[in-house]
């Protein structure tokens, strides 16, 4: 999984079949659009997909291991260098970036300075993404090449299809597909895939989510037709995992809520509160668990110590206590961890600053310079025995639905009754969501409970919540019905465009990650013969 971004030579490089016949218009369009934007040719085009998260909901920043896919949806930047230096100021480079939805999304000018890339993470504003992958990009580079590195000028129009607030992650696939563009305009001839996931999941912070790195390494490292486990510790890894044959055959329905969740604007009162909550809960149970002056280890989790970070010191020191010559397995500790959480941090209506700061044995100062002072949060109380509840008990589900997957079904004439196990561990995980985790919203729960009773094994919000998508594991001959139902009870309800309506559920397959397609001199996109004559189309 590991190695480089690969460089397409053909739409059928990235796209499944039935996809191509759009998206050859769509790049298309993109390159002529870029042409009169610019009055020359772009030079190459940087492509990262969204994803929609199968299981491990909440836990990327705990740094517990996670089950996302990649989807076709991608946010696609074409890109030219060949700007004039004079145009711009001295001692700068300059960017010009445009989107063809130029409505929504307005062009913008910029002459940064060679030293840093300044980022107001205090105002919404969709170039920030750019620049964060921009950032990113420019420390790496400066690694490789020395710090005196001048990166050059980018003339660039950008193309999203991931619905933005959509609980997709269009936010990571244009930032991972930003980075990825910056490299390549610099002229990196391969750019490694886990380099550029770990910048891109560091550099997305910058725009004011502590989020964690599960949408990167899911738009990065995806391969066509397999879902991709990502796992955080040691390090970055991800390994693609395919679906057994089933029967009856299980189709993915992702399906809108239209309910759009702003991470950025609800930041401080539900994301990054979240992050917030889970750190105090490691460190809280650190502090209850351990013995005394344990310090937990500074990891890659947002605010540097985790949940999982306080697991592996536990066992370890327990370990070394009881002079244990065999290691508990992994699912029998976070069992453990479920009934210590639940024995050890009881109060269900939260915990003060006060209390935790005296648990800690900090002041109440020190404890918001650590965990509060760069993503500023609003709460009075800090629900800790319910976020580490989740968190535990979702990361043994990811474990079960991955033991589920690994066994493959035993009478294959007919695996409903292993189809609705891995359902059974998705609709745990939506409880979990909407009633310990609190990141689920009426709507969302809404459609869960129609595809429910229209045949889904299992239903659940999909990303960060709080509106956005869900995700639905429905028997293939029943994805008629679900959608009907959902028609029929939820979007006939709302006043949706006939774009929205479109868009409102897909069902989806496994796409691949992250490449780059090196423009040609003359021509539209290439099609492979192949292609042309299975779509009809061109
Ligand atoms: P989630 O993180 O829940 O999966 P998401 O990534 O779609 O969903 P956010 O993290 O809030 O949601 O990011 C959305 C922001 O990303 C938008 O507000 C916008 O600034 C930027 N963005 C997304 N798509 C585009 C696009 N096509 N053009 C310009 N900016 C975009
Ligand atoms: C958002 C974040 C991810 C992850 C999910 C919830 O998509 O960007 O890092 O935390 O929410 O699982
Ligand atoms: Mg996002």
């Amino acid at each position: 999984m590991a190695g480089p971004v690969p460089v397409a030579s053909s739409l059928s490089d990235i796209y499944t079949i039935d996809a191509i016949g759009t998206q050859a218009k769509r790049w298309n369009n993109l390159l002529t659009r870029f042409q009169s934007i610019y009055g020359q040719q772009a030079e190459f085009v940087a492509r990262s997909p969204g994803r929609v998260n199968i299981i491990g909901e909440h836990i990327d920043y705990s740094l517990y291991p996670v089950l996302p896919m990649a989807i076709t949806a991608d946010s696609l930047l074409a890109v030219s260098t060949n700007v004039t230096s004079a145009s711009a100021k001295e001692g700068h480079y300059k960017i010009k970036i445009a989107n063809v939805q130029d409505g929504r999304f307005p062009a913008h000018e910029f002459d940064i300075p060679y030293d840093a890339v300044d980022i107001d993470a205090t105002v919404h504003e969709w170039t920030n993404y750019f620049k964060s992958g921009l950032r990113g990009a420019l420390e790496l580079l400066r690694k490789k090449h020395g710090k005196d590195f001048k990166p050059k000028s980018m003339q660039i129009l950008m193309d999203g299809t991931v619905p933005a607030g959509g609980g997709l992650s269009s936010s990571a696939a244009f930032v991972s597909s930003s980075a990825l563009a910056v490299m390549v305009a610099n002229g990196e001839k391969t750019v490694d895939k886990t380099e550029l996931t770990e910048l891109a999941i560091v550099s997305e912070r910058a725009v004011g989510v502590n989020s964690g790195g599960m949408d990167q390494s899911a738009s990065v490292f995806s391969e066509r037709g397999s879902a991709l486990f990502v796992s955080f510790t040691p390090s970055l890894k991800a390994r693609p995992v395919s679906f057994p044959k089933t029967n009856p055959e299980l189709t993915f329905l992702i399906a809108q809520s239209f309910v759009t969740a702003d991470k950025f604007v609800t930041g401080p009162i539900h994301y990054n509160l979240r992050v917030v909550e889970c750190s105090l809960a490691a460190a809280y149970l650190n502090a209850v668990l351990n013995p005394p002056g344990t310090q937990l280890p500074s990891d890659a989790s947002p605010l540097s110590v985790s949940l999982h970070g306080f697991h592996e010191t536990y066992f370890a020191l327990e370990e070394h206590a009881s002079g244990a010559t065999k290691s508990k397995s992994t699912e029998a500790q976070l069992e453990e961890l479920v009934a210590l959480t639940a024995e050890k941090l009881d109060k269900k209506d939260g915990y003060t600053r006060e209390e935790i700061a005296a648990v800690l044995n900090i002041s109440v100062d020190e404890l918001d310079k650590q965990f509060t002072s760069r993503f500023p949060v609003r709460a009075d109380r800090f629900k800790l025995r319910q976020r580490a509840l989740h968190v535990f008990s979702e990361a043994l589900r990811v474990l079960k639905f991955m033991s589920l997957l690994e066994q493959q079904p035993t009478n294959t004439d007919d695996t409903s009754e292993y189809n609705a196990q891995l359902g059974d561990l998705l609709n745990q995980t939506q409880d979990s969501c909407r009633d310990v985790y609190e990141c689920s919203c009426k709507e969302i729960d809404e459609l869960c409970s129609i595809a429910r009773n229209a045949g889904s094994y299992g239903s659940r919000l999909t990303g960060a919540g709080w509106g956005g998508c869900s995700v639905h594991l429905v028997p293939a001959d029943k994805v008629k019905a679900v959608k009907e139902a959902w028609e029929r009870e939820y979007y006939s309800k709302l006043d949706l465009s006939e774009e929205q309506k479109e868009a409102a559920v897909v069902v989806s397959k496994p796409g691949s990650g992250s490449a780059v397609y090196l423009v040609e001199d003359t021509g539209p996109v290439k099609i492979d013969e192949r292609d042309r004559t299975s779509d009809g189309l061109y």
